[in-house]
């Protein structure tokens, strides 16, 4: 499988977004990671659909959303339906939340969006084995959900091995993204464990030269092979 970078935006400065793009354009990222959060579910409210619209018809980078919200069963049915058509690659729900995950991901996948399922800090994940069927991504956090700018918790790297060497064992392919505290001097430790889409916000946008940031990662996950 292949690994990439995912730019998480909430990190931008949202002041000067037209010039993050800029940057970002220049740089190998793959994907804009989209943090939708609700208040309720994490104790911070961020973006929706007024600042996708805009942002859908500014770039052509594919956007992958990460709902951290309490009733994904009622949200996603109405971004699917606005946004099938759109640049989103991939909606991700928490395990947590979503009350039935089966119907949800039918809905999702059926309209040519990929499906991925997250799991937090706190969540064992053993919880997600029987489902990777229904996805098309594993989200493991490697921070508590709410906030960018937050230390990595190394033991979630943990959870990274355990679920590659499930997935081998049982001969299942499955892409598994990583959020969290990610930057340049530790991606290497996620890449290792098994991971391939690696979402970076301060990591990336915290840094003079994204460009660079972008290639060392990129590097540092090529040399290992
Ligand atoms: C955290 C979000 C992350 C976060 C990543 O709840 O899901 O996507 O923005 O930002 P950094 O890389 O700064 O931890
Ligand atoms: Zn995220």
């Amino acid at each position: 499988m292949r690994n990439f970078i995912a730019a998480s935006l909430i990190a931008a400065d949202f002041w000067n977004l037209e010039n993050e793009f800029n940057q970002l354009k220049q740089t190998n990222i793959e994907w804009i990671h989209y943090d939708i959060m609700d208040g309720h579910y994490v104790p911070n409210i961020t973006v929706g659909s007024c600042e996708l619209d805009s942002l859908i018809n500014k770039t052509s980078i594919p956007i992958d959303i990460h709902f951290m919200v309490s009733n994904p069963d009622e949200i996603v049915p109405i971004f699917v339906e606005k946004y099938k058509t759109t640049t989103i690659v991939n909606i991700t729900v928490h395990l947590e939340t979503c009350n039935d995950i089966r119907k949800l991901s039918r809905l999702v996948r059926k309209s040519g969006i990929g499906f991925g399922l997250a799991v937090h800090p706190k969540t064992p994940i053993t919880k997600i084995y029987n489902l990777l069927d229904l996805i098309d991504l594993a989200l493991i956090m490697t921070v508590k959900p709410g906030f960018a700018g937050q230390k990595i918790i190394e033991s979630c790297i943990k959870k990274v091995s355990a679920l590659r060497n499930y997935a081998e064992k049982n001969n299942i392919t499955i892409p598994i993204q990583v959020d969290g505290g990610i930057k340049v001097s530790n991606v290497s430790k996620l890449t290792n464990a098994g991971a391939n889409i690696i979402v970076s916000g301060t990591g990336l946008f915290g840094t003079k030269d994204y460009k660079k940031t972008v290639q060392t990662m990129i590097n540092t996950f090529r040399s290992e092979t």
